[in-house]
């Protein structure tokens, strides 16, 4: 087979890197990918978004499967285009993928299926919105409706700072279209996991739990980012909570969506709160998550292009899917000012010393100057993966790894692999 990846981050590199394991796949092309991806296969000039442009390259050069990385083209309909031109994708169509698109939907979604979430009320109107957090001087979550590259989520802790964040989401619009309509919802206590599961609309099979480690500085303090590393599997989601999270939410989600006319092929994440009563859905996301995949997919057993193929095929009640008996760590390097302004050309240093080292290199923000250097162009730069049978271990091999590579400003969490609870403000 020959595959191309759409996109340019570590997800898309770890996917890359399992789909080479495969004796089905004879080729691999990127677009437009990264310089760590460059290593491994060819990587194409064109951008996520130029979908007819992707369509017209995979036509030419007759390739068997794409595979989608990020929301942006999901959400911009790439599925349904290359399904009417006959070609094989794997991901959710248009439809399917706005549970993700729009928070807005998918809260209301949730309320008319009975999927447990947080409470909420959605604005349009910026002052219905002053007047509604004026008068709950408490705890909220306020978010923008549409995509924001998973940075428009703001906990408030009182009416002022729920005043300051709805005032730069709906005056200063600081996401951009994204922030004309807010969501706000009560918070949610406990601990927070993602569950990704590979789906074909009908069959379910959830993954490995995993936890992303969201705000940018140790203790879950500052802003959210991206993510800035993560683990897996997670100790709170056992074999109980995983079944309960499947009855609860999976299954009725990919149902629904069914019945909405939205059948679900590919991934669906729900990121999740585990609290005393059970668990609730934070958000839902049309992909695989990133940093997640670094740490599910290096312990997947499966051939992944067979699971992808079997998906598309809507045969995926035939895969036998299991997991190594190991725990996986990745340690995300971003940018100086990542995530407000980062700063990127910066060279990066000490790559070669870790191939004596038992890890992953995954990129993400990595581009080569003519002279062959590599520097950073992006906010998050690097994901340092490592597997080990004890989490601990995992842990220790990860920062003996980080602390080999160095770039002018470099920005990572030390506290990846340890569970931070509690609710904390995003401003400070
Ligand atoms: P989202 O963009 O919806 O995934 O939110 C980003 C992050 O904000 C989540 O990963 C949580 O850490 C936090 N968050 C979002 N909504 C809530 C909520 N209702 N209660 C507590 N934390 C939340
Ligand atoms: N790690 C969060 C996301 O992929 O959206």
């Amino acid at each position: 087979m020959k595959i191309l990846v759409v996109g340019s981050g570590g997800r898309e590199h770890t996917i890359i890197w399992k789909l080479s394991k495969s004796p089905l796949v004879d080729k691999i092309y990127a677009a437009p990918g990264n310089a760590g991806i460059s290593g491994m296969c060819k990587c194409i000039p064109i951008k996520i978004d130029e979908l007819e442009s992707l369509a017209n390259f995979v036509e030419k050069h007759k390739i068997d499967l794409t595979v989608v990385g990020p929301e942006v083209p999901l959400t911009l309909g790439i599925v349904d285009i290359f399904e009417s031109r006959g070609l094989k994708i794997f991901g959710p169509t248009k439809l399917a993928a706005e549970i993700e698109g729009s928070k807005a939907l998918a809260k209301e979604f949730m309320k008319k299926y009975h999927i447990p979430t947080a409470s909420f009320k959605i604005f349009d109107k910026y002052e219905e919105a002053v007047d509604f957090v004026s008068a709950n001087n408490v705890p909220l979550a306020i978010k923008a409706d549409g995509l924001t590259a998973g940075k428009g989520a703001m906990i408030c802790l009182n009416s002022k700072e729920s005043l300051k964040a709805l005032e730069s989401m709906m005056v200063t619009k600081v996401f951009g279209a994204a922030g004309t309509r807010v969501i706000i919802e009560s918070i949610l206590e406990g601990e927070e996991v993602s569950v990704m599961a590979f789906t074909d609309g009908k069959t379910i099979v959830p993954m490995i739990s995993a936890q992303d480690h969201k705000r940018i500085f140790d203790g879950g303090l500052g802003p959210n980012t991206g993510g800035m590393g993560s683990y897996a599997p997670t100790k709170v989601v056992n074999d109980r909570m995983m079944k309960a999270i499947a009855v609860e939410i999976l299954e009725p989600t990919i149902e629904g969506l069914r019945q909405e006319g939205r059948l679900f092929k590919g991934v669906l994440y729900a990121g999740l709160m585990i609290t005393e009563i059970g668990p609730k859905v934070i958000e839902f996301n049309c992909r695989f998550g990133d940093p997640e995949t670094q740490v599910v997919l290096p312990l997947l057993q499966n051939d992944l292009a067979e699971i992808f193929m079997s998906i598309i095929d809507e045969e995926l009640d035939l895969e036998d899917i299991s997991w190594k008996e190991e725990s996986a760590v990745c340690v995300v390097m971003a940018s100086e000012g990542y995530p407000e302004k980062p700063i990127t050309g910066r060279k990066i240093f000490g790559l070669k010393d870790l191939r004596r080292e038992n890890c992953h290199i995954f990129h993400a923000g990595t581009a080569r100057q003519k002279d062959g250097q590599l520097v950073s162009s992006g906010g998050r730069v690097l994901g340092i993966v490592a597997t080990h049978r004890e989490l601990q271990k995992a842990i220790e091999r990860a920062y003996i790894a980080v602390g080999k590579v160095s770039f002018e400003g470099m920005q990572f969490r030390k506290d990846i692999g340890h569970v931070v609870g509690g609710v904390k403000s995003s401003f400070f």
